[in-house]
């Protein structure tokens, strides 16, 4: 099975054969391009750099598509989740069209990708449709499918949804599509090793000097690269991308029907935050695939309680004989709603960067390689200037959203914790994590399966916020930019690159943070 950042089993992660890089560690010490991070925005860049003549690496922390890439619902839209009036709004009418665009080349080069390469993903084009439950929500849909129009994309009214939920209006716009992302990407990253280029698992990108060439630093020594381009979701270190990104969690649940009514193609609600709804077929099975409940990460108490909104929300609306799988992943909502595609902020040189999806990880995936492929061989591209992160747009809100995003602790761990004191509080189930106060100081327990109590300095080690436990994926989630760890403190996904630091009760010494 395909490894994954939680605790949760994705329907993808359970039904596809994993692919095994032929390199288990890095040969060469130069290269034209490292790409650092495996899920699709990495892999696709990867593939399409290297067909483009240039010597690529690609280094994945973890294991290939073990971030968002397998915990995605894999919609790919020209409809976008912020919709083409905001878009027109706040980057003007050309703009609008220049997304749209993007997103229409990004489904083709999914496309090309799949015919090339013989890949077996059940790529379909779908309808997606869109509708209001209320007043409000019809005029705000009524602006969505003039501006959605303006920009290039057919939207337009119809009478009946593929769901059995009444609605207000609905618009229906054509020519999207839906896949199975991991069978696409793992292919993709075949294509990208027969094509010459290298992955290595299992190795940690840790600091770079911004030099010509870059000196990229990671677990297995240094390498010398023309690029280095970060497809990590958020870059690591300090930058200013950690205060116009937000992340946050989304819940999804594919589910077996027992009157065999699968909704065909793509449909939204317009509630904030929405429910999505389609079906996969994997390899002759059914699968409703609903998703909705987002939050920002760390932000709720009970991630349990999610999915059973998300369960009673499906169950009231279709005939469920099981829900089958159940997962959550995280994305990044941008300041602006775009994307923020090339240069990373602070380092004019030759490091790139793409992140702030939203959620539209799929396409945006294709848009980045696209864009970033072009910045590389100093090609022409419309969307290097739109989607530039170094773009200023003094946009309403973007105060708050900064605000927002500071939620930094200021305390040290100073106590001296006996085991004794730990126990007398440690009142939580083998398997499960909590925060605790302890003598004025906020302490993170874990405890084990055995029933042994561990006792983790809660500070993330990105920039010090306190971070969450997350009952669900049993992880320990940081409110701020996003990093996450495993139980026991080990950091399963960036911008941090160190682990939480234990506490040793028997010395009352935190021990220092591993790699
Ligand atoms: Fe930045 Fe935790 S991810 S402080």
């Amino acid at each position: 099975m395909i490894a994954r950042d939680g605790a949760n089993i994705s329907l993808w992660q359970q039904t596809t054969t994993p692919y095994i890089p032929s390199r288990p560690v890095i040969t060469e010490k130069v290269y034209d391009v490292v790409i650092a991070g495996g899920g699709i925005t990495g892999i696709s860049t990867a593939l399409m750099l290297q067909e483009a003549g240039l010597q690529c690496l690609l280094v994945e922390a973890q294991s290939l598509c073990f971030g968002t890439t397998g915990g995605t619902t894999a919609h790919l839209n020209t409809l976008l989740d912020t919709p083409y009036n905001t878009i027109a709004d706040d980057f003007g009418k050309d703009n609008a069209n220049l997304v749209a665009q993007a997103a229409r080349n990004a489904i083709n080069d999914i496309k090309t990708n799949i015919a090339r390469y013989q890949i077996d993903c059940a790529f379909e084009e779908a309808s997606a449709y869109l509708y209001s439950q209320n007043e409000k929500q019809s005029e705000e849909l009524e602006a969505i499918r003039k501006a959605t129009l303006e920009a290039g994309v057919p939207a337009a009214y119809i009478h009946a949804t593929p769901l059995p939920i009444s609605f207000h209006k609905a618009i229906e716009v054509k020519q999207q599509a839906k896949f199975h992302p991991l069978r696409y990407v793992l292919a993709l990253a075949k294509a990208f090793e027969d094509a010459g280029g290298s992955i290595v698992e299992h190795c940690r990108v840790l600091d770079t000097d911004n030099t010509d060439p870059v000196i990229v630093k990671t677990e297995m020594g240094d390498i010398q690269a023309k690029w280095l381009i970060y497809a990590t979701h958020i870059p690591p270190g300090i930058n200013l991308l950690h205060l116009r990104c937000a992340p946050y969690r989304s819940y999804a649940m594919a589910v077996r029907l027992s009157d065999n009514s699968y909704p065909a193609d793509l449909s939204y609600d317009m509630y904030d935050p929405y429910h999505y709804y389609r079906t996969q077929m994997i390899d002759g099975e059914p699968y409703l695939i609903v998703g909705g409940e987002d939050h920002k990460t760390a932000h709720t108490d009970n991630t349990n309680a999610s999915f059973n909104t998300l369960e009673s929300h499906i169950r009231s609306n279709f005939n469920v004989q099981e829900i089958a799988y159940r997962w959550s992943s995280q994305y990044f909502e941008p300041a602006d709603g775009l994307p923020y595609i090339g240069h990373l902020p602070g380092n004019p040189g030759k490091i790139l960067v793409a992140t702030g999806f939203g959620g539209n990880g799929m396409t945006y995936s294709t848009v980045a390689a696209r864009i970033l492929t072009d910045i590389v061989l100093d090609k022409e591209n419309p969307g290097i200037k739109l989607f530039d992160p170094n773009r200023i747009k003094p946009i309403a809100g973007f105060a708050s959203f900064v605000k927002e995003n500071v939620d930094v602790a200021k305390q040290l761990i100073t106590g001296f914790f006996t085991k004794e004191k730990i126990d007398a509080i440690a009142d939580i189930a083998p398997g499960e994590g909590k925060i605790v106060q302890l003598e004025g100081q906020t302490v993170a327990l874990y405890k084990d399966e055995g029933g042994q109590v561990h006792t983790i300095n809660p500070r993330c080690t990105h920039m010090k916020c306190t971070v969450a436990w997350n009952i669900s994926e049993k992880t320990w989630d940081c409110p701020c930019h996003g990093a996450r760890y495993d139980a026991n403190g080990k950091v399963l996904t960036g911008p941090a690159d160190k682990d939480l630091e234990k506490i040793n009760l028997q010395t009352g010494t935190v021990s220092s943070a591993n790699h």
